[in-house]
């Protein structure tokens, strides 16, 4: 994820800051899909391959069929974590085709592969994301081979369209939309007290968490009834969410949350949103005491006295996993995820130490309340 060296420099002076917004243009709204030939047309692309998940197929038809001729090809491999495998078949199919550009329809594997290519063949990339987890607002691209994860930071990726339609995340799966709502919140959480933060990054991050934290109840009773149009105004919420905390993530340097979900999916390859949303309470109620701004915003944005506790609160939900130990890690395991989190520190406005982490570590196994830790 957000490795912790890109925003360095001369430190500037308390209460000062750098801000850089990024070049991005989104277009939101129910029904915006329909304007995707026109962002794709911005983009000069002539011959633009669609990528999708397997499982979404239908969606990546549905878009090259809205791009008309200027679609020449889908590829529908696209898989968690961009395995430098995938890309290199993507790469085999937009050179064969003489792709020019591309349009990634998807969460953040498909968005992920999309940035390979952009990184590798210097496609621009439209996005149409589909879940809460925000690659589409970041100049963040990551590669796995041989079981390793290697991120980076390059403005190339960075899409230079993004087609938020909340109706394209109707079809999500409950439990899919919490954990990958909460992985949303995670990147607000730790703008909201990240080194290189700022009023603008602030703003967005407490009202991205506002709305995430109103819809999710609702989402995580959706009973996946498509026919269903009450949870429209959730959705619609939780997509605006997750567009402002994508734009957090996209700002600043992230801390030991992403540091710990970064290591836990690299080394025991666990499921990405599922991990953020076993982790944050914990790194939450670990953090917050030593961020009392931060702190101050989320109780604001989850109308709660205690965010720790609010966030368990929201992570909750059939499906939802309480714990590590759920996701099939194994107690030994915990030792060489903490070794491994120490031995590359990110920043954090709470030091980490061995006994700590352990502790915090162990209770995010287990799936006790937050907090035990402190
Ligand atoms: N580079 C970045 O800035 C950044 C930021 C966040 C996440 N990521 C990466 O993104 C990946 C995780 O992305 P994710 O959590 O979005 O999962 P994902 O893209 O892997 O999607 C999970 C599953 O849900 C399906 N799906 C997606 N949208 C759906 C919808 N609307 N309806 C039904 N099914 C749908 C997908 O096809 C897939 O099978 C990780 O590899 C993570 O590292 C990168």
């Amino acid at each position: 994820m957000t490795d912790g060296s890109v925003h360095e420099g001369g430190s500037v002076h308390e209460g000062g800051f750098v801000y850089e917004a990024l070049p991005m243009r989104v277009v939101f709204g129910r029904g915006s899909l329909a304007r995707l030939p026109e962002e794709a047309e911005r983009t000069g692309a002539r011959r633009i391959l669609v990528l999708s998940t397997p499982q979404q197929r239908d969606l990546a038809a549905r878009v090259a069929g809205l791009l008309g001729p200027r679609a020449v090809g889908v590829f529908d491999q696209a898989r968690m974590h961009v395995p430098v495998e995938t890309v290199a078949a993507a790469e085999a199919v937009a050179d064969g085709l003489a792709a020019d550009g591309c349009v990634a329809a998807g969460g953040g594997s498909t968005i992920g592969l999309s940035k390979a290519l952009a990184l590798r063949r210097g496609l621009p990339v439209v996005a149409v994301p589909t879940t809460y987890a925000g690659s589409e607002m970041t100049p963040i691209w990551g590669l796995t081979e041989n079981g390793r994860k290697t991120t980076g930071r390059d403005p190339v990726v960075l899409p230079r369209g993004v087609v938020y339609d909340p109706d394209l995340t109707m079809t999500l799966p409950a439990a899919v939309s919490v954990t990958s709502g909460v992985n949303a919140i995670a990147h607000a959480v730790e703008a909201l007290y990240a080194p290189d933060g700022s009023p603008v990054v602030a703003a967005m991050a407490e009202q991205g968490v506002r709305d995430l934290a109103a819809a999710l109840p609702s989402l995580a009773a959706d009973t996946g009834d498509t026919s269903d149009t009450g949870d429209t105004a959730g959705r619609e919420a939780a997509l605006r969410g997750a567009w402002l905390c994508g734009a957090c993530l996209g700002a600043t340097t992230m801390s030991l949350h992403h540091k710990l979900c970064h290591v836990l999916g690299g080394m025991l390859n666990l499921p990405h949103a599922e991990t953020h949303a076993v982790m944050l309470p914990h790194v939450a109620a670990y953090n917050l005491p030593a961020a009392p701004g931060a702190d101050a915003a989320l109780r604001r944005a989850l109308g709660a006295y205690d965010a720790a506790a609010a966030l368990a609160a929201l992570a909750t939900g059939p499906g939802v996993p309480g714990g590590l130990r759920e996701l099939g890690v194994a107690e030994a395991d915990l030792d060489r995820v903490a070794d491994e989190v120490l031995a590359a520190p990110y920043a954090n406005p709470r030091p980490v130490n061995r006994p700590e982490l352990a502790a915090l570590l162990r209770a995010a196994w287990t799936g006790s309340t937050p907090g035990g830790t402190s």
